[in-house]
């Protein structure tokens, strides 16, 4: 089912010092959205940033903002999310006992809701609710830090996420987070995905243009070798 490519590099590799300048580099590179990590230090082992720094980063940009929430109580803040600017709001399945309710109530703010599954978690988290969201997220690292190696058994989580979209006939997004560079992206867009995150591939390359190019020129090569 066709799905628009959307290039979405993570500020979790950008100076911290200058988000606002490093989110207009990004724009200048070409990026089409802007990945968002919320870290709280509970759910994943680290820390970052939250609404009031969002805030101010809405005011530099057009972009849009996706905000992936790696936080253990995520109900508690959607309405802050929602305000600061999110227009994605990314909640992970293993943190929501009520997920089908927390999509609706993102929704109700006015952001686009979606739902991340860490590397072990089956689909079945996912399965019955895949209509409430508008985005899968599938981790291709365990969250919590940038710069680790893709596990290469998430390609295959990626297509059965991709399978059961098609099965259910929900032209969902699915975004691959972790790990993802210029070696492994043609790959990644051949299992099914097509929002790409990449944060230190994407800020240690020498020409940023050129790294987002590259996985546009991918995403070609992908789709040629899907027809042949
Ligand atoms: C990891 C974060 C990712 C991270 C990706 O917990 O969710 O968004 O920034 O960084 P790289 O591309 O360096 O793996
Ligand atoms: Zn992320």
């Amino acid at each position: 089912m066709k799905t628009d490519i959307i290039l979405c590099p993570s500020i979790l590799s950008a100076d911290f010092s200058r988000l606002g300048e490093e989110i207009a580099r990004l724009e200048r590179a070409g990026a089409d959205m802007i990945h968002i990590d919320v870290m709280d230090g509970d759910f994943v082992p680290n820390i970052t940033i939250g609404p009031p720094v969002i805030k101010r980063l809405r005011e530099l940009t057009k972009l849009p903002f996706d905000v992936h929430l790696m936080i253990t109580q995520p109900d508690r803040h959607l309405g802050a999310f929602a305000e600061a600017g999110a227009d994605i709001i990314t909640v992970h399945a293993e943190a929501c006992t009520h997920l089908s309710r927390t999509l609706g109530h993102i929704r109700a703010l006015g952001a686009k809701p979606s739902v991340a599954l860490n590397p072990h978690t089956p689909l079945d988290f996912v399965r019955w609710v895949i209509g409430d969201a508008t985005m899968v997220l599938v981790m291709t690292v365990n969250p919590g830090f940038g710069g680790q190696s893709f596990i290469d058994a998430m390609y295959g989580k990626v297509a059965a996420v991709r399978a059961m979209a098609d099965d259910a006939g929900i032209p969902i997004d699915i975004e691959v987070d972790g790990g993802v560079n210029s070696q492994n992206i043609e790959k990644v867009f051949r299992a099914g995905a097509n929002v790409i995150v990449a944060g230190s591939a994407v800020f240690h390359a020498a020409d940023m243009r050129a790294e987002l190019e590259s996985y546009r020129t991918a995403a070609k090569a992908a789709a040629r070798s899907a027809i042949l």
